[in-house]
Order: C-alpha cells, then sequence, then structure tokens
C-alpha cells in the first residue's frame, strides 16, 4: 500500500494530481507533437500520413470529424481551422449521433476521428460505418497502436504521453496542434496560403509552446479568482470565433471535475437564451482575445455588465477595453486568431481544477466518469 502511494507520487512529479501535471506538461507536449512535423527553417510541414495519401485530401468534397468529449471540442476548433486556411468545407459530429444518423458519406468524403485513448466505442462505430460506406479515414490519436488507430486507413499521432487525469487538457491542445498542422499542409497544397503567410503561421506557431509556458504563469492569479467564485452554483463560459469551442471546453472541464453546473455558449447567442440568466450572482466567462471580433465581444461585455453579471475576461496581454468593464481579467499573449485556442484555454483548465481542488473534489479521478468510455 504505502509502495504503491510512493509510486504514484512519483509518477506525478511533485505535482498534487496528474491533472496539474498534465496541464504544465502542454508546452512540452506541443513540442513533442511538432517535432519532425514542423520544419520552420525550411518552410515545411512533414507528416507521412497527410503526405501519403494527398491525392485523397485534395480530391475530397469535404471532411467530416468524427469524435467525442473533449476530443469533439478539438474538432470545432478544427472546424475553424480547415476552412479558414484550407478552404474546405467541415462537419463536425458527435459519434455518437453520426452513427445513427444514417449519414450521407460518400468515397469523396475524408473522416477525421479524433479520440485521445483509441478506445472509444462510439468514435469506433462511426469509424467502421464510415469505412463501410467508402470514406476515407484519417485517425488523430494520442494512444500508439490503439484500436482506433489501428481501424483508421492513416493517421497522425498526438505524441502528448499518456494522460491520466479524466479530465482531458494536454490531449486537447494536442490534438489542436495536430490538426492545425494539417490544416496548413493542406493550405499549402491547395493554394490557398501564400508562401509568405504559410511560412508566418510556422515561425508562430513554433513559439506556441513557449506562449503556453507565459500562460501558466497566470496561475497564481488565476488560484485568487478560482476561491473568488467557487461557490458558484452556475457559471456561463462566452466565445466567439474560433474561441466558442474553448467556452464549450472551459464549462465542460468545469462540469467535469468541480460538478458546478456550467455551460459554453457563443457569446453572441447569449441574447437568445443564456441573458436571461445574468445576475449579480453569476459568473461569466469571457474570452475575449484581441483577435477576433473583439469589439463585438466587448459589447456582449457590456451587455453582461449592465445585468451586474460577473465578468472574468480572458484577454491579450495589454488589453485596456475589457479591464475597464471586467472583475478580473486574464492575460494571454498575443499570437495569431488561428492559435489563440492553444492559449485561452490554458487559464480555463487551470480554474476548472483550483475550484475542484478547493471544493474537495477527486480531481483525476471524477465520479460517474471514465478516461476511456469503450461501451455505449
Ligand atoms: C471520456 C473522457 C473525456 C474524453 C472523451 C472522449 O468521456 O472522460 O475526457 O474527452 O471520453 O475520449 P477519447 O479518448 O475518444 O478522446
Amino acid at each position: 500500500q504505502e509502495l504503491q502511494l510512493n509510486l504514484e507520487q512519483i509518477e506525478k512529479g511533485g505535482y498534487d494530481h496528474f491533472m496539474l501535471k498534465e496541464i504544465y506538461e502542454q508546452p512540452s507536449a506541443i513540442l513533442d507533437t511538432f517535432r519532425g512535423r514542423l520544419l520552420s527553417n525550411e518552410a515545411i510541414i512533414k507528416m507521412a500520413g497527410v503526405e501519403d495519401n494527398m491525392k485523397k485530401f485534395l480530391a475530397a468534397d469535404r471532411i467530416i470529424i468524427v469524435a467525442c468529449g473533449t476530443s469533439w471540442h478539438a474538432g470545432l476548433v478544427a472546424e475553424y481551422i480547415f476552412e479558414d486556411l484550407a478552404r474546405i468545407p467541415v462537419e463536425v459530429e458527435y459519434a455518437s449521433e453520426f452513427r445513427y444518423r444514417n449519414p450521407v458519406i460518400t468515397e469523396k468524403d475524408i473522416v477525421i476521428a479524433i479520440s485521445q485513448s483509441g478506445e472509444t466505442a462510439d468514435t469506433l462505430a462511426a469509424i467502421k460505418l464510415a469505412k463501410s460506406k467508402g470514406a476515407f479515414v484519417f485517425g488523430v490519436c494520442n494512444v500508439v497502436g490503439s484500436t482506433i488507430a489501428r481501424e483508421t486507413d492513416a493517421g497522425a499521432y498526438t505524441h502528448a504521453g499518456p494522460e491520466i487525469g479524466v479530465a482531458s487538457t494536454k490531449a486537447f491542445t494536442t490534438q489542436i496542434t495536430v490538426l492545425t498542422l494539417i490544416a496548413l499542409r493542406l493550405a499549402r497544397a491547395k493554394g490557398t496560403m501564400s508562401s509568405s503567410e504559410f511560412r508566418q503561421h510556422l515561425i508562430e506557431l513554433e513559439t506556441i509552446p513557449s506562449k503556453v509556458e507565459e500562460a501558466l504563469k497566470s496561475d497564481a492569479y488565476v488560484q485568487t479568482v478560482a476561491e473568488i467564485y467557487k461557490d458558484s452554483k452556475n457559471c456561463l463560459y462566452l466565445g466567439r470565433g474560433y474561441n466558442f469551442p474553448v467556452a464549450l471546453e472551459g464549462a465542460l472541464k468545469l462540469k467535469e471535475i468541480s460538478y458546478i453546473h456550467a455551460e459554453g455558449y457563443p457569446a453572441a447567442e447569449m441574447k437568445h437564451g443564456p441573458i436571461a440568466l445574468i445576475d449579480e450572482q453569476m459568473p461569466v466567462f469571457v474570452i475575449a482575445t484581441k483577435m477576433g471580433h473583439y469589439e463585438k465581444v466587448v459589447s456582449n461585455i457590456q451587455e453582461i455588465k449592465s445585468r451586474k453579471g460577473k465578468i472574468i475576461g480572458i484577454v491579450t496581454k495589454g488589453d485596456k477595453s475589457v479591464k475597464e468593464l471586467a472583475d478580473h481579467v486574464i492575460e494571454v499573449p498575443e499570437t495569431l486568431e488561428c492559435l489563440t485556442p492553444l492559449l485561452t484555454t490554458i487559464p480555463l483548465q487551470l480554474l476548472s481544477y483550483h475550484i475542484a481542488v478547493m471544493l474537495d473534489k477527486n480531481v483525476d479521478q471524477p465520479r460517474n466518469l471514465a478516461k476511456s468510455v469503450t461501451v455505449e
């Protein structure tokens, strides 16, 4: 028993929980995802699974992404990236819905299945269905040799290393990283991006690990924010564009480990429902980075303020407008709009972690949840 405990301590590498260790591993996990693939000096992206199937990718009418949970959120971020950079239409589906919906799939479709564990039953079933209709299926998995990695026609591993905490953290950011690399590679091949734009994206992508490192420095401040809002009964998370899926993911993280009810919404949808919930008790976490509909998000913040909601802004370093309106702001470094999810996610992960610890919840093994759901 004692030996077992000591072993676990060693595995946690000095952190109190696997989740915190994995949050802090993100700079190096993202670097590992780049390794051998992102060659910014030569201005190339090398990914065997994409290269070997380039013809299929270029001939595809659309990409359908299937996944569950946090992986589905990474798929939503990828939808924005693929459409924006590579101009390929993308649909993102919950694997559990897709598999029972008699979906229209043809041989000209590419299905990308995203799964940390590579064992999720619904995602596996969606893959089998897509294959039976003749689609080319590409896997984005973390666990090497997992069932989904073996069942797909080709794929790219995230190389995040083992993720033990049930709430997914480094798997999410490395999934986004791999999908960004694929989108950039396809954008170059399709000519939807100029060579200078492409190069600029590679150079910026390469700075992400150190920017994640910088974002992690907000930890102490995030902890004070967590202390203030830990007893909330409901929380709202808002974001637009690339950061709408981050709002969903932020809300999911809080639900999963602290059992506080939280909802993620596209900021502009607030007026169609959630705005009715806002009162002085309601913390609203708003992702309002300088890039991407900034002014519009600021006016959403004004609407929250006039209803006395508590505003916590996730903003770009040096921000002024949100600071004037919000109760708290948490800064992240500036980057290209399409890369902001890799940074804005970090404080939201830390926030849910600290709230769960303060509420004395089982952070690494939350009730009713499993790391990998191998049954329907
Ligand atoms: C479970 C886990 C989540 C995960 C989801 C999909 O619900 O608790 O953290 O996002 O499954 O898992 P996968 O391994 O397919 O990414």
